[in-house]
């Protein structure tokens, strides 16, 4: 059907026209007028979670620099404060598990018990040390079956410093900050002007000029997306902000941060109908999408379909290469894995420890048109369809 003369003509003309006057593709690195390349927005979005974590220890900048190396669409990240409220990139509440702290002799009397969402937590506490302590510290891999060889290496980084990444990186990378443990953040760090932590968390976003709702013109300069288990922070930042939000679902056994309703709640139609005034999305823990049984995954939940039905994306989480995370209907293959939640479950964005196994997956299945390689290897086809015509 390529050889058919009509369309070789079209080829042929289009060559002839884009030579004299301008180039068919945008050259590498030159699209857009010289400005960087885009967002892609024609498949489901590639979350790189807490950086790539699998490789390196997690929300740190060496973490986020490779994610964004292996074609991460957002870069993704937990918000919690400093005592001197400093907003800084962390998933624990305490440092206990990723962190060097226990070496550190001067901060040994700095361990607490608090009640955390309900449960007695003892260790050293974020909300208890400044960001200059904080940044003598450093970051360990989470899981001893990944590499280990960074340990000790890296710093906590500031959730502005997490922004100044996305902003620099080489092509348009979004962000998506959660608002981490609104409740225990709010009880336990002050700002000296009054504002909560919600309104520290709006205004940081605001200052390095992130605005606009879903998709505008604004947004795609800056992607984000604002997630948060908590739904009453995320109803209280919508007067702040048009910028779309994410709510986030945990297990089914887990009630919300902040207003106490069951999964079941949640998850009804009702309360979907609600939150989809304040919400693009929602971000399910992927077991609750998908209920597993002796490490096989069982008929879907409907709960997808009754998201889509109200233009609610989903974004599920998180998705890990190791064996013990594959169930084993996916022959141990992540790619098999992706495939069935991409192409039969249809979300619309993943949370991934392994961002480059996603990008390449969805560079081999559905190729970002945009890039430059397949815009090349495009131009070269048509090189060898006209080439008799010379
Ligand atoms: C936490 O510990 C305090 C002090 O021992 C106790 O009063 C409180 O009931 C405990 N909370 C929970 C949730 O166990
Ligand atoms: C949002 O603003 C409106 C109007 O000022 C106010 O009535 C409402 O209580 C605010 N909502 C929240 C969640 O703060
Ligand atoms: C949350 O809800 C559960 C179930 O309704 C109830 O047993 C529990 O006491 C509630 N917890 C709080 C902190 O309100
Ligand atoms: C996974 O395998 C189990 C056991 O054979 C089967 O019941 C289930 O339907 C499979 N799940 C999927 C998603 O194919």
């Amino acid at each position: 059907m390529v050889s058919s003369p009509s369309f070789a003509t079209f080829v042929f003309l289009l060559l002839v026209i884009g030579g004299t006057s301008r180039p068919l593709y945008p050259l590498p690195g030159k699209g857009d007028d010289g400005s960087r390349k885009s967002l892609q927005t024609f498949r489901p979005y590639n979350i790189a979670h807490r950086g790539s974590n699998g490789e390196l220890p997690e929300e740190t900048r060496q973490a986020y620099m490779r994610a964004i190396e292996e074609g991460a669409d957002f870069i993704e990240t937990d918000i919690l404060s400093s005592s001197d409220g400093v907003l800084i990139c962390f998933h624990d509440v305490t440092l206990d598990e990723t962190t060097d702290i226990a070496n550190y002799k001067e901060f040994a009397n700095r361990k607490r018990t608090y009640e955390v969402q309900g449960v007695n937590t003892t260790g050293f506490f974020i909300v208890d040390f400044t960001l200059k302590e904080l940044k003598t510290l450093r970051v360990n891999q989470r899981y001893s079956y990944r590499d280990q060889q960074f340990n000790g290496k890296f710093q906590i980084i500031t959730f502005e410093e997490f922004i100044n990444i996305a902003l620099h990186a080489p092509r348009v990378v979004g962000i998506y900050p959660e608002i981490k443990n609104p409740i225990f953040i709010n009880q336990y760090v002050k700002w000296s002007d009054g504002k909560i932590f919600e309104d520290k968390f709006v205004e940081t976003l605001q200052k390095y000029g992130y605005k606009g709702s879903y998709l505008s013109k604004d947004w795609l300069k800056q992607p984000v997306f604002i997630q948060s288990f908590a739904p009453s922070s995320l109803v209280y930042i919508s007067n702040q902000t048009d910028l779309p939000k994410i709510f986030l679902i945990d297990d089914v056994t887990i009630p919300t941060q902040d207003t106490n309703q069951s999964y079941w709640e949640i998850t009804s139609d009702g309360y979907l109908d609600y939150i989809k005034q304040y919400v693009v999305g929602i971000g399910p823990w992927k077991d609750t999408v998908v209920p597993v049984v002796e490490n096989y995954a069982m008929t879907p939940s409907n709960l997808v379909a009754r998201a889509h039905a109200r233009n609610l994306q989903v974004h599920p989480y998180t998705y890990r290469n190791e064996n013990k995370f594959l169930h084993f209907n996916f022959s141990q293959d992540p790619y098999k894995e992706y495939d069935y939640w991409i192409n039969k479950i249809g979300v619309d964005g993943l949370f991934t420890d392994f961002t480059g196994s996603l990008h390449n997956f969805q560079e081999w299945t559905s190729p970002n048109r945009q890039d430059d390689k397949i815009a090349s290897e495009l131009l070269h086809k048509i090189a060898i369809l006209v080439s008799p015509f010379d």
